[in-house]
């Protein structure tokens, strides 16, 4: 029964860290991974290739929900399939998260993809790294960690990142882009990011990786029933 499935929430704005941090834990404890965002900028690319999604007009939020229901999504090799194509760096670009970040924002969307997220409870248990995983996904999680880190930290790990692979980028930009993101992420009508009534805050602008993996490791050692 997937409702008895452990599962440990990991919420918080754009670039925090929460898929470092989500990575780390589903590795060490031997879980399942869950990264939501991956599923939104899925929905943003398929509704900008198929030109439901453009620069002018109001888009037809019905027409991309149907689509984000239809679409064959696959996590395997440490890449993200769509339909058989590796678009694990597709969905990556600042593109790709202001497009997520549109369609997140359609309530049809997010109806169309509650099910397929709750596909990824299974045993032993599962890391749901997202916005709304503690909120509205998994309300029943053994543990709900809410990640912030400051705009200006926040900013310098995405510019590490895409510098990393190989993607022209500006600091500046990125401040302003992330800031606009968070801005439309936390005041949208559905599921805005917020931290759920239970969750833990753990803000990383100053810790590393190990110390906020530990932290976290620490804080579900606790919630065991049978320690
Ligand atoms: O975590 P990320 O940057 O990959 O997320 C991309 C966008 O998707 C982000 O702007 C907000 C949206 N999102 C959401 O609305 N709900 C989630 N559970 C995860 C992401």
């Amino acid at each position: 029964d997937p409702a008895h499935v452990p599962v440990l929430c990991v919420d918080g704005p754009s670039a925090s860290g929460k898929g470092t941090l989500s990575t780390h834990l589903a590795k060490t404890l031997g879980y399942h991974l869950l990264d939501s965002g991956a599923l939104y900028r899925i929905v943003g690319l398929a509704a900008r290739r198929t030109g439901l999604l453009q620069d002018e007009g109001e888009p037809d939020a019905e027409a991309i929900a149907r689509l984000a229901a239809s679409l064959s999504i696959r996590f395997a090799d440490g890449c993200v399939w769509l339909d058989g194509e590796d678009i694990s760096d597709a969905i990556r670009t600042e593109q790709g998260g202001m497009d997520a970040s549109t369609v997140s924002a359609m309530p049809a969307v997010r109806t169309a993809l509650v099910q397929l997220q709750h596909s990824f409870r299974k045993a032993p248990g599962l890391i749901a790294d997202g916005r709304d995983m503690g909120t509205v996904i998994f309300p029943d999680a053994t543990l709900k960690v809410f990640l912030t880190a400051s705009a200006e930290k926040r900013a310098q790990r995405r510019y590490n990142q895409l510098i990393s692979k190989g993607f022209a980028a500006r600091i500046d930009d990125l401040r302003a882009d992330l800031q606009a993101r968070d801005a439309r992420d936390t005041s949208r009508a559905v599921a805005p990011l917020q931290p759920a009534q239970d969750a833990l805050p753990l803000d990383n602008s100053d810790m590393d990786v190990k110390t906020s993996v530990q932290l976290v490791l620490d804080w579900w050692q606790d919630r065991q029933p049978f320690p």
